[in-house]
Formats: structure tokens, sequence, C-alpha cells
């Protein structure tokens, strides 16, 4: 037994190491090497036989190579661990079923409009849209609402400034309207509002669609006819509607609809506080002082307008007793529609 011996042991033995693609393999060579009869081991089980001097040349020679040999060995297992786990990570497994992008779906309240719309437009009427951020004169003055006129108090504002605020309700599209076409006008205008005002049955953001007709000869026999046919349409011909008498100071007479409640199905619950009924819109003949403003000639024309609450036909539509419930966003509620 040489020194060089055990030289040309460990080299060899690294370079099969170095060679090994499989940690199967590499176990063997451990064996072979390292393992109870292995070379290195038998070598080192040898050494009490030889010379004292020759004993401690190839005993320190032995033991570096044992040691060299591990390191290798713990390093290539190392190594191809990790390859496996960049071939597994990589691999694709086609047999597998696809993964499905989550399906969106509309929010009730742009459903629920989308149907208040179609209705109409069956009906002939037109959709309009505008602005959020409106002017006094469009929101209140060219409303028949002039400053300190008490009815402004019916819809708490909220101010940008004396003159800018945001649009309380739609019906300044009914100006915005006029101002730019001659009669016949049949317009629908879809669209955000914001009041001061959260409860049950209200919130600071909610949506209504204005409607406006204007022709020779419009009577209130109209405006019963077009709003009774279009509850019928949403809700079905059996739910009970009525005209109540109401005031604006854009309408005259001025009218609102209340629907049969269908959460308690006019039993009375908390939705409509006990009475059965739930209001949806308000409506009327338009105001001669409201064509006057866009240059209209109230002698020529008559006209009827209303202002319908989208969240109170989604909340009937649905059987939803809180209003809030559609702006809270949580997706178990949404997902059930
Ligand atoms: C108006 O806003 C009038 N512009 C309606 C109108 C138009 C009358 C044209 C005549 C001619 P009112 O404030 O009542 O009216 O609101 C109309 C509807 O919006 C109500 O019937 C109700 O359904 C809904 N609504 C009112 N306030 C809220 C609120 N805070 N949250 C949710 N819905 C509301
Ligand atoms: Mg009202």
């Amino acid at each position: 037994m040489s020194v060089a011996a055990v030289t040309q042991l460990e080299a060899a033995a690294l370079r099969e190491i170095r060679q090994v693609q499989t940690p199967e393999a590499l176990e063997l060579l451990r064996v072979k090497y390292l393992g109870h009869k292995g070379d290195l081991t038998l070598i080192l089980r040898g050494l009490k036989d030889l010379d004292p001097e020759l004993r401690r040349q190839v005993g320190r020679e032995a033991n570096q190579a044992k040691a060299a040999l591990e390191t290798a060995l713990a390093q290539a297992l190392a190594a191809l661990k990790a390859a496996a786990r960049r071939a597994a990570a990589a691999e694709i497994d086609v047999t597998l079923p696809g993964r499905r992008p989550p399906l969106g779906r509309l929010h009730p309240i742009t459903r629920t409009m989308q149907e208040i719309c179609d209705i109409f437009l069956h009906l002939g009427f037109e959709a309009v849209e505008g602005p959020e951020v409106e002017l006094d004169w469009y929101n209140f003055e060219a409303l028949n609402l002039p400053p300190d006129h008490p009815a402004r108090d019916m819809q708490d504002t909220f101010y940008f400034s004396d003159q800018v605020l945001l649009r309380t309700h739609t019906s300044p599209m009914q100006i915005r309207t006029m101002e730019q076409r001659r009669p016949p006008v049949r317009i629908i205008a879809p669209g955000r509002v914001y009041r001061r005002d959260s409860d049950l049955t209200h919130t600071p953001m909610f949506h209504q669609v204005e409607g406006l007709l204007v022709d020779k000869g419009i009577t209130f026999a109209d405006l019963k006819g077009t709003l009774t046919t279009f509850v019928h349409q949403m809700f079905g011909p059996e739910i009970g509607v009525r005209f109540r008498p109401s005031y604006f100071p854009f309408t005259e007479p001025s009218a609102e609809v209340d629907i049969e409640c269908v959460i308690c199905r006019g039993e009375g619950c908390r939705v409509c506080k006990v009475t059965g009924w739930l209001e949806i819109l308000g409506s009327g003949m338009v105001h001669p002082a409201v064509f006057e403003a866009v240059g209209y000639d109230p002698e020529e024309f008559t006209g009827f307008a209303f202002g319908l609450g989208v969240e109170r036909v989604a909340m009937l539509k649905y059987g939803i007793d809180d209003l809030r419930l559609f702006f809270d966003n949580d997706l178990r509620f949404l997902r059930q529609f």
C-alpha cells in the first residue's frame, strides 16, 4: 500500500462522482468507496498492518481522501435534487383539467339599469347622458327652483361652490336636452346622482333614470299609460301600482308612483316602513315655467317627465331589504345574481 495508490483512488472516485446522473447511482458510489466493504474503508482498516512510518503517511492521505469524497458526495446529491426540483416545476401536465379564469358578471344595479332602459328604448325613447358635476342653473334654477326656494331643502346637496354642485337628480338632463332640441322630444337619461342621505332605503350616491316626453297634445293619460306599462313590464302584470299626488316645482300636477312592496307582499316590513308600498319614482306634467326657461312655448307644447330610483327597483326586483348592500361590494352578495 502506498500514498500514490490512495491518491489515485481518490482521483478516480471524484471523477466518477462528477459524472453521476441520479441519486441512486450516487448512493452506489458511496457504498463502493466508503461503505462497510468500500475501497477506502478497506485501506483505512488495513493501516494497522503497515510499518509505522508508512502507516502515518498513508493514514494522513486516506483520511484526507475520505473527507474529500464525503464533501463531493454531499455536493453532488444537493445538485441532483435541485435539478430535479427545477425539472418538476417546468413540467406541464397536459392531462390536468384547465384552470378557468373567474368569470365576472354585471352588478345588479347595472343590470337593473339596462332592463329599465331597454323597456323605454322599446317604447321609442332615446338615451342621453350628461355631467354629474352640474351647475345650479340646470340642477335647480331652470327647473323652477330659484335661490331660496324652500323645495331646495328636499334634496340635501353636495356643493363645490356657490354655483357648482353634484347633481341631486337626473332632471337637469331635461333642461340640457330641451336647450338643444325642438319638440318632439322623447328621451331617457340614466346616471348617478348624489345626496346627503343614508339609511335602509337611501344612500349618498344612487342612480336615477330620467324620462321626458314633449310634443303637442301630451296629457296626464300618456304619463299614466307609459309608467304603468313600464311597471308591468318590469315586475309583471299582477304587481300593485298606485299614483299618489305629490309636489315637484318643475311639474304640475305631480305624482309619485309606488309599487306593492314585493319583500313583504304588501303586508308591511321595515323596507316599506310598514306601509306595504315603496316609492319608485317621481313624475308629473312639465311646468310651464320650465318650458319658458328653455324657450319652448307652453301654449303650443305639453309634456310629462319622470325620475326613477334604480336602486329601489333593484331592491324590489331581487328582494333585497337593505340598499347599502349594493355598494359594500361583498362578492358573496354579488355572486347571487
Ligand atoms: C326627484 O329626484 C325628481 N327629480 C323626480 C322627478 C323627475 C319628478 C321628473 C318629476 C319629474 P325624488 O327626490 O323623489 O324626486 O327621487 C326620485 C326617486 O329616486 C325616488 O322615488 C326614489 O326611488 C329614489 N331616491 C331618492 N332618494 C334616494 C336615495 N337617497 N337613495 C336611493 N334612492 C333614492
Ligand atoms: Mg320623493
